[in-house]
């Protein structure tokens, strides 16, 4: 039984790490003229109502994308990042209104998109997604927002499983992003095992893991064991924002690996990290690592 619901964290920390990252990779794959395909084993929703239950309970999204929103000084990922969940915002609501906004003035922060939705804002033409979610009600809310058309799948399956059939592509350019809730500790044993076949079966697919930092040591121990699958180079990032609490636990931060990196990014994030770590900062000792081995 699924217990974790992302309805809870959406537009936390993380989520900025996360999505920040997943816009510029995808903003590489669209300036070839050639089409690629975007696989996500773990979509979730596609969307959040910040406004909702579940953001409300936690309100994590204030110390994420809240802290970014209004800020007129924004370095260029994050500026990028940050407009697409503004135009996100200016989605027609359940009146079927769109906010209508004086030029130049930010919408209010209601909504944040999830991974396919930030995914589906950067699609073009002949571009297409197989989104994965195991969850039934965020699997149908899924479906619903993304419909299943030749382009564009929904699967109500398990995407540990579900990447093998994937792998490769036709045609053969991907980003696949593997974003667990690691709800399970298995879950760190299946992203190095489903991710060893897929880059066995498409070695030159882009691939984006998402873990937490949390006080584990599958969670610690997970980077080291993804290095070892990069035939191309890989990039790995991770922002610490907070400290454990009493009892030595919580989300601390967050880290994403990737495999077959686009080459700028390491540059482009070492230019972007210092601003991320003075503005989601939620203690003195707030910190980043960028590390790579380049192909
Ligand atoms: C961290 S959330 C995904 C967030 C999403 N990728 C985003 O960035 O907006 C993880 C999701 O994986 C789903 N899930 C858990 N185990 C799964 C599995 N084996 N296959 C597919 N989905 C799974 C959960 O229900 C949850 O919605």
């Amino acid at each position: 039984m699924l217990a974790y619901r992302h309805g809870f964290h959406a537009g936390n920390h993380a989520d900025v790490l996360k999505h920040l990252v997943l816009t510029r990779v995808l903003r590489y794959l669209g300036e070839k003229d050639k089409p690629f395909r975007y696989i996500d084993t773990h979509a979730g929703a596609g969307g959040y109502l910040l406004k909702g239950a579940q953001a409300q309970k936690t309100t994590e999204y204030r110390e994420g994308i809240g802290r970014l929103w209004s800020r007129a000084d924004l370095p260029p990922l994050t500026a990028d990042y940050v407009r697409l969940v503004q135009e996100f915002n200016l989605q027609p609501g359940e009146d079927g209104q769109a906010p209508v906004l004086e030029k130049g003035m930010t919408p209010p922060l209601a909504l944040y998109p999830g991974s396919p939705s930030i995914a589906r804002q950067l699609m073009r033409k002949g571009d297409s997604m197989r989104l994965f979610e195991l969850h039934p009600a965020d699997a149908r809310t899924l479906a619903t927002h993304f419909g299943n058309t030749k382009t564009v799948q929904v699967l109500n399956e398990d995407g540990f499983a579900g990447l093998k059939g994937q792998v490769p592509p036709s045609p053969r350019r991907a980003l696949v992003l593997i974003d667990p809730s690691y709800e399970l500790v298995q879950d760190y044993g299946k992203v190095v095992a489903s991710l060893r076949d897929a880059v066995q079966r498409f070695a030159e697919g882009v691939y984006m893991v998402w873990y937490p930092q949390v006080s584990r040591v599958e969670a610690v121990q997970l980077p080291k064991r993804l290095t070892a699958l990069a035939p191309k180079g890989w990039l790995h990032v991770r922002l610490t924002v907070s400290q454990p609490d009493p009892q030595g636990f919580g989300l601390v931060g967050s880290g994403v690996f990737i495999l077959n990196p686009p080459w700028p990014l390491h540059q482009e994030l070492a230019a972007e990290l210092p601003f991320l770590v003075d503005t989601l900062a939620q203690f003195d000792g707030a910190s980043y690592l960028l590390e790579e081995q380049p192909a």
